[in-house]
């Protein structure tokens, strides 16, 4: 019976490991972001929670558009746990670079993916995944930039202040 539903799946168990797995990882990103939100409308800089509640949702969207490819192709789609979600950070600066790291580590995490489709030849998913590698293009872009912004406005006097006011203004025309 088990391998008659597996037939039902166009997708290899492992590759349906790895995209709950992903599933997990736009959820905490979500998460994450929803709490840069909260610590940068807090400390004052509220065009940069903006910034954070956005990219909050657009994790939430990553996070549906993975799940429901498991549901499409015949999988078991997993609602994660998120856990371990920090609330405070150091500095203004801090939750830029944090927001950096987690970009680079979702691409990675998507360039894994994507060598495992083409190790059992899965060209559906690689199809799949192509739109994530534009988005991670996207994100990254903008998370540098914002990052960027801290050198060159620099934090001394009001420059915090303007740096928050900038954030507002990151687009990507790739
Ligand atoms: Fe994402
Ligand atoms: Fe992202």
């Amino acid at each position: 019976m088990k391998d008659l539903l597996r037939v039902k799946s166009l997708i290899a168990t492992e590759i349906e490991a790895l995209l709950n797995q992903q599933v997990k990882k736009e959820a905490y990103s979500s998460a994450v972001y929803l709490s840069m939100a909260s610590w940068c409308n807090r400390n004052g800089y509220d065009y940069s929670a903006e910034y954070f509640f956005k990219q909050a949702e657009e994790e939430r969207e990553h996070q549906l558009k993975f799940y429901k490819y498991i549901l499409d192709m015949g999988g078991n789609a997993i609602s994660p746990e998120v856990t371990n979600i920090k609330g405070e950070y150091n500095s203004f600066r801090e939750v830029f670079e944090e927001a950096l790291d987690q970009e680079i580590s979702v691409t990675q995490s998507i360039n894994n993916i994507y060598g495992r489709c083409l190790k059992i030849q899965d060209f559906v998913t690689i199809e799949f995944l192509s739109w994530f590698l534009k988005e991670q293009r996207e994100e990254e872009y903008k998370a540098r930039r914002a990052l960027e912004l801290f050198d060159v406005i620099g934090e001394e006097g009001t420059g915090r202040w303007e740096i928050d006011k900038h954030v507002g203004d990151i687009k990507y025309e790739g």
